[in-house]
């Protein structure tokens, strides 16, 4: 019993881009490129809902709790992935193996239950705009933000601190960007069709059950848009929740699939590069979709941009 808690491997190998051993400098580019977009773009998000008295509404305190999310997230993953493409070798300690999964599923299932709860805040405002107000008080909202990380932390710690505790004894070698659920299942030296199950039971009720939460927000959102007699009041509606289902399809879309088949059945090549969608590509394009389909946040941006510039050319002048 004491033989099987020993951890006989102190390191981890992650060899997701070795396939490209010739050309690190193009993914190295990609990421990058796509890791500084994220950082800005949710930074921006982030003081802009925070200076602008206009965007004071419970969806801006959720974009920007998202953002902050965001940030966090892709910071879980892409540094290390970046340092590992430039170095010769391509290791992380075993604890930090853990830590990164930790956080990367705490951040992720917390963004999942953030998801849904804007889209439940989008159907409020939208079928139910008298009692808006007063249902989507201060309180609520903070709460139901707050529910969203509880979430994340218990599945997040729940999940690694059941994994780390099996015996690494074999391989330490992960065909994988970084230290995924899957990936790092395939080297535990026992048998782990258990744990397997319990991750993919928890994704059903953590992943599935917010996905359909949002789906059910947005088909009661989209009859009663049709059901609207003005055009302005009808575009108006759809043009805010048409970007928060593209960031959902995109994220849950990518997810679900990877998550959802047994590892023993995961063609690794095409996973990694779907595991790419929700670790680079969904964060990246956030900021970008709720932001340029936004009216609000785009004059909230033009108006604090272009104070600074004015307060640049007088002070210069
Ligand atoms: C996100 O929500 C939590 C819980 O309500 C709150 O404590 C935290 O300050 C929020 N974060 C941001 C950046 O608004």
């Amino acid at each position: 019993m004491g033989k099987d808690n020993q951890t006989c491997v102190t390191e981890i190998q992650l060899l997701g881009f070795s396939d490209f051993q010739s050309l690190q400098v193009l993914p190295f580019v990609l990421v990058f490129t796509f890791y500084l977009m994220a950082l800005v773009g949710n930074i921006l998000i982030l003081i802009i809902t925070i200076i602008d008295s206009v965007l004071q509404t419970p969806m801006y305190f959720f974009l920007r709790n998202l953002s902050f999310l965001e940030i966090c997230y892709t910071s879980v993953t892409l540094p290390k992935m970046l340092v590992n493409l430039v170095s010769e070798t391509q290791t992380i300690s075993f604890a930090g193996c853990g830590a990164q999964m930790c956080f990367f599923i705490l951040f992720g299932i917390t963004e999942c239950c953030l998801l849904s709860v804007m889209a439940y805040d989008r159907y409020v405002a939208i079928c139910h705009p008298l009692q808006y107000t007063l249902s989507m008080n201060q309180i609520v909202c903070a709460w139901m933000a707050a529910g969203s990380w509880i979430v994340g932390i218990l599945v997040g710690f729940g999940h690694t601190i059941s994994i780390f505790t099996l015996p690494f004894c074999g391989s330490n070698r992960i065909n994988h960007f970084f230290c995924d659920v899957f990936p790092v299942l395939r080297l535990v030296s026992i048998d782990t069709h258990k744990n397997e199950a319990a991750v993919t039971t928890t994704t059903v009720l953590f992943i599935l059950a917010p996905f359909l939460l949002i789906l059910l927000s947005y088909g009661l959102i989209i009859s009663t848009i049709l059901k609207m007699p003005s055009a302005e009041g009808r575009h108006k509606a759809f043009s805010t929740c048409s970007s928060h289902l593209i960031v959902v399809s995109l994220f849950y879309g990518t997810g679900t699939f990877i998550y959802m088949q047994p590892s023993s059945e995961q063609s690794q090549g095409s996973n990694r590069f779907l595991s790419l969608v929700y670790t680079v590509l969904t964060p990246t394009f956030n900021p970008i979709i709720y932001s340029l389909r936004n009216k609000e946040i785009r004059c909230a941006l033009r108006k604090t941009i272009g104070r600074k510039m004015f307060s640049q050319v007088t002070s210069m002048g």
